[in-house]
């Protein structure tokens, strides 16, 4: 087999070769500057004269002369012109054009990084062999695999401070490899260097004859890179309706993918479909039938559709997904710190919304990236810190997971016009709600009944209307619920639970727990308990019921049968360390061994109703009370007071 294979330049048919992006990074005093100094130097890449010009300087000054300084020379030319781009420096291998975007500090290299401004194609770390992987190197590691920056080129620097020793060289190679499959990022290689001699850099070192791999521009040169901007699936955020003539003209520009006439499209979130009927530009252009990434078009539909400013379009085969609630994990630049409940404006490309920090999940240690800092209910996110956190909006949102697609997986947050971090969104734990809310039946005619509402209710002697019972495994739900039922029912209620286990093994015996299933799982339950309502009863459910978004839901189907939506929302709150040592089924054991996936409150999400109706808690309440308790709330909600 050839060794090389994997390694060769492969594009896509058409393409010419892209300049190559290198971010560079590193902690501080590590070696960055020198080892840009000497692969602009040994390659050929500076200006003519520069590099007499910089020694003569340094003679003069009586300095001995340091490859940083040819950084420095290109900082004080950055200062001054304003026009020279300020993190940009040039240079090229005889077979390929590179870019190495630097940027000076820490806050700058991230908002460089996550504005996109900087999109990568590959990331060139520099550690001190002597020292290894420092916080920072971590930090700037952790970032590079969030912004999706998968290969890295590590170069292991000062191998002269250690006697050119193999074995110390194995010591950081294995600390950066261990540190890198943690996070999933791949290693190209890992090249032993001493920058200011230039061992391993363009040439191979003598000193170091033990390193059998390729040089730091060797990595660089047969790196396989694939334009994958035009690869992704299209998105095209809708920046403006115009009408043109008789034409309604949606415009915006392809953020990633490729746009062809006669495409069939959907429109996200209001899920409404079309066909592609021209792709107009501006000045027209009659025979233009594509559009790729990057370009600003106006789209004529063949179906006339109401679309609004702020929809995705893609194609119907390959849509975003939609959800009021996501998981990112973000960098936090601003002074204050980013508290639950806040609100900022997300900016994910062109598209502008607002949302609200709904949960700090955890502060990521990044040297130590299995274990967060100590959850508190009051943690606070401060500067320089990762972090995961939970958002929602108030409306459904189309977006994308980063590890799906990077062009719309990540996003800026800002206050006041500021940007106050960057990040990306992640799904995990939560599900994509699209097939929840499109409705796929056709030619439907809903027949009214014929028995009023109010006949039913006089017949009953009381309302009808569904009682959800939301909180975690263990938190007593079930329990609470049986004997309500079977108290209300020796009242002469009709009443009838639908719990959680048992509804599972029958309706809903084909759904598991994840998190689309679980969602699945409480539309179907909230629909049947409307159905149960709209009979007359009082519909008892039992499910942990973790999303807000499925539990208003379920309020919604209650008020599309009757308007008046006899919707109680009962959160039966215990702790979770409670409900663990109760463990009922012990379940919660089998969860912390790992046997029990997706276990809520261990390793899937639960969010408490913001504004229940009632809280019934049982941390401290005895099973009695809890009962007496949610019996006498439904004798006051559900009571006939017309009767007799
Ligand atoms: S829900 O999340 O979809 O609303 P539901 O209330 O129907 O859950 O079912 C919860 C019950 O399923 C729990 O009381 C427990 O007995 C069982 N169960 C099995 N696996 C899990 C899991 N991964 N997470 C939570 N409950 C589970």
């Amino acid at each position: 087999m050839n060794k090389n294979k994997k390694k060769s330049i492969k594009l896509p048919k058409n393409q010419t070769l892209h300049q190559v992006k290198i971010a560079i990074v590193g902690h501080v005093d590590h070696g960055k500057s020198t080892l840009v100094g000497r692969l602009l130097h040994d390659t050929g890449s500076l200006p003519e004269g520069k590099f007499e010009a910089i020694k003569a300087m340094s003679e003069r000054r009586g300095m001995p002369f340091e490859f940083a300084f040819v950084m420095d020379a290109f900082q004080a030319e950055r200062d001054q012109a304003i026009t020279i781009d300020a993190a940009h420096i040039w240079f090229k291998s005889t077979k390929r054009n590179y870019v190495i975007v630097d940027a000076p500090g820490h806050k700058e290299f991230i908002k460089n990084m996550i504005s996109g401004s900087a999109s990568c194609d590959v990331a060139l770390l520099v550690i001190d062999g002597s020292e290894g992987l420092r916080e920072q190197s971590r930090r700037h590691t952790y970032i590079l695999n969030m912004l999706g920056i998968s290969n890295v080129v590590v170069a292991v620097n000062k191998m002269d401070l250690v006697q050119y020793n193999q074995s110390e060289f194995d010591r950081v190679q294995k600390e950066v490899k261990e540190y890198f499959d943690n996070l999933g990022l791949k290693v190209i290689s890992i090249v032993p260097i001493i920058a200011r001699e230039g061992d391993n850099i363009v040439q191979k070192s003598k000193k170091m004859s033990w390193y059998v791999g390729p040089t730091v521009l060797e990595s660089f040169d047969t790196l396989e890179i694939l334009n994958d901007l035009e690869n992704s699936p299209l998105r095209m955020p809708v920046q403006d309706i115009y009408h043109f003539d008789s034409r309604r003209i949606i415009a915006g520009k392809v953020t990633c993918g490729v746009l062809k006439s006669g495409d069939n499209v959907i429109f996200s979130p209001s899920n409404r479909k079309a066909q592609i009927k021209n792709i107009i530009t501006w000045p027209e252009d009659f025979s233009k039938s594509r559009a790729k990434q990057g370009e600003s078009v106006g789209i004529t539909l063949k179906e006339q559709l109401f679309i609004e400013r702020g929809e995705l379009m893609s194609h119907i085969s390959s849509p975003p997904l939609e959800s009021n609630v996501f998981r990112s994990h973000l960098f936090w630049l601003a002074q204050k710190p980013l508290k639950v409940g806040e609100e900022y404006k997300l900016r994910i490309n062109t598209f502008e919304t607002s949302v609200k920090v709904q949960e700090i999940d955890r502060v990521i240690d990044t040297d130590d990236l299995s274990a967060g800092k100590e959850i508190t209910e009051h943690l606070q996110v401060k500067r320089n810190d990762i972090a995961e956190v939970i958002f929602r909006s108030r409306s459904m949102l189309a977006i994308d997971e980063f590890s799906k697609n990077k062009h719309t997986g990540r996003f800026v947050l800002l206050n006041s016009n500021d940007i106050v971090a960057g990040g990306v969104i992640s799904m995990k734990g939560y599900p994509d709600q699209r097939d929840l809310i499109t409705e796929k039946g056709t030619n439907l005619y809903a027949v009214g009944h014929r028995v009023p509402v109010v006949t039913r209710v006089q017949r009953n002697g009381h309302y009808g209307g569904v009682v959800w019972l939301t909180g975690l495994s263990g938190a007593g739900k079930s329990s609470i619920a049986l004997e309500a039922e079977r108290l209300l029912f020796k009242k002469g209620y009709s009443v009838y639970l639908l719990d959680g286990d048992n509804v599972r093994s029958g309706l809903n015996s084909n759904l598991s727990f994840s998190p689309e299933d679980r969602a699945e799982n409480i539309r179907r339950v909230g629909e049947v308990a409307a159905l149960f309502a709209d009979a007359g009863m009082v519909v008892i459910t039992a499910f942990i019921s973790p999303y807000r978004a499925d539990r208003d839901r379920a309020r919604g189907a209650m008020e599309r049968i009757n308007s008046e939506g006899p919707f109680h929302e009962v959160f039966v709150r215990a702790s979770l360390e409670v409900c663990e040592e109760r463990d009922p089924k012990g379940l919660y054991k089998r969860a912390r061994a790992g046997e029990v996936s997706d276990f809520t409150g261990i390793s899937a999400p639960y969010e408490e109703p913001e504004k229940p109706d009632l809280i019934v808690d049982t941390d401290d309440q005895s099973l009695e009370q809890s009962v007496d308790v949610l019996v006498q709330y439904i004798l006051r909600k559900f009571q006939d007071f017309s009767e007799g």
